[in-house]
């Protein structure tokens, strides 16, 4: 017998915030961004670019928040990332760890609730001269994105001699090129699965023994 319902109501296509961790005009990280969306959309999905300008925050200052002064590129990141199923950052790594505007953005965000990042899928990526990629950047990056109840994808994808790596609008590397696609692959089909199948995690407890209470829960129950 023909699914009747599933006939009936066009589901939705996967959206996706994809932006780089980088203001600087020929950076790496954007153009790894840029690679990002491309395939995304080769892949079914419908891409929204960011730039980091977009999110532009002054330094975190609860006083400001407490008067209410929250930044507008704070709202923007909180917007778009409401507006997407799922993000990809493309970030580079500042001193093995990631850039502090990032860090920044993210703790201004954090501060909503309910909270943008919560349940929403990540993918992430850096670009790097160095021969590491910038990877170590992308471990610390996980940890306040997963603090926040972001659904951080495990596999992250960090291109090496970046700045020699890239041939017009794909990687110089076949091999890479096609690692490059099925890790974005990869992710939007996950996202894509929980979208339409939900998993039933609804909250956590952040250390064993700790119990729910608001004023120590970091993540809330929808
Ligand atoms: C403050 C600072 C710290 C950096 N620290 C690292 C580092 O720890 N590891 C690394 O691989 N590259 C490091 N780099 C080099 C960056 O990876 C490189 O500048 C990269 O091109 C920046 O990304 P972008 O091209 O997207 O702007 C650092 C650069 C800056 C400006």
């Amino acid at each position: 017998m023909a699914d009747q319902h599933r006939d009936s109501v066009p589901e939705p296509g996967l959206r996706v915030l994809i932006f780089s961790a980088s203001l600087r005009a020929e950076s790496l990280n954007a153009r790894l961004a840029g690679l990002a969306a491309r395939v995304a959309e080769q892949h079914g999905a419908t891409v929204d670019r960011a730039s980091m300008r977009d999110f532009d925050v002054p330094s975190y200052d609860a006083d400001g928040e407490a008067r209410g002064e929250v930044p507008a590129g704070a709202r923007e990141l909180q917007r778009r990332l409401e507006a997407n199923d799922a993000f990809v950052i493309a970030s580079p790594e500042y001193n093995a760890s990631m850039p502090g505007l990032l860090k920044n953005a993210i703790d201004w965000v954090s501060r909503f609730s309910p909270q943008p990042f919560h349940e929403r899928h990540g993918l992430l990526m850096s670009a790097s001269p160095s021969m590491a990629g910038g990877n170590r950047g992308l471990w610390a990056l996980r940890m306040p994105l997963e603090h926040l109840g972001a659904r951080v994808y495990p596999d992250m994808f960090s291109l090496a001699m970046a700045h020699k790596a890239f041939a017009d609008d794909r990687l110089a590397n076949p091999a890479l090129q096609q690692r490059f696609e099925q890790s974005v692959q990869g992710f939007l089909d996950l996202a894509e699965a929980a979208k339409h199948y939900p998993c039933i995690k609804r909250a956590w407890v952040e250390f064993l023994g700790e119990h729910p209470d608001t004023p120590v829960d970091r993540v809330e129950a929808k």
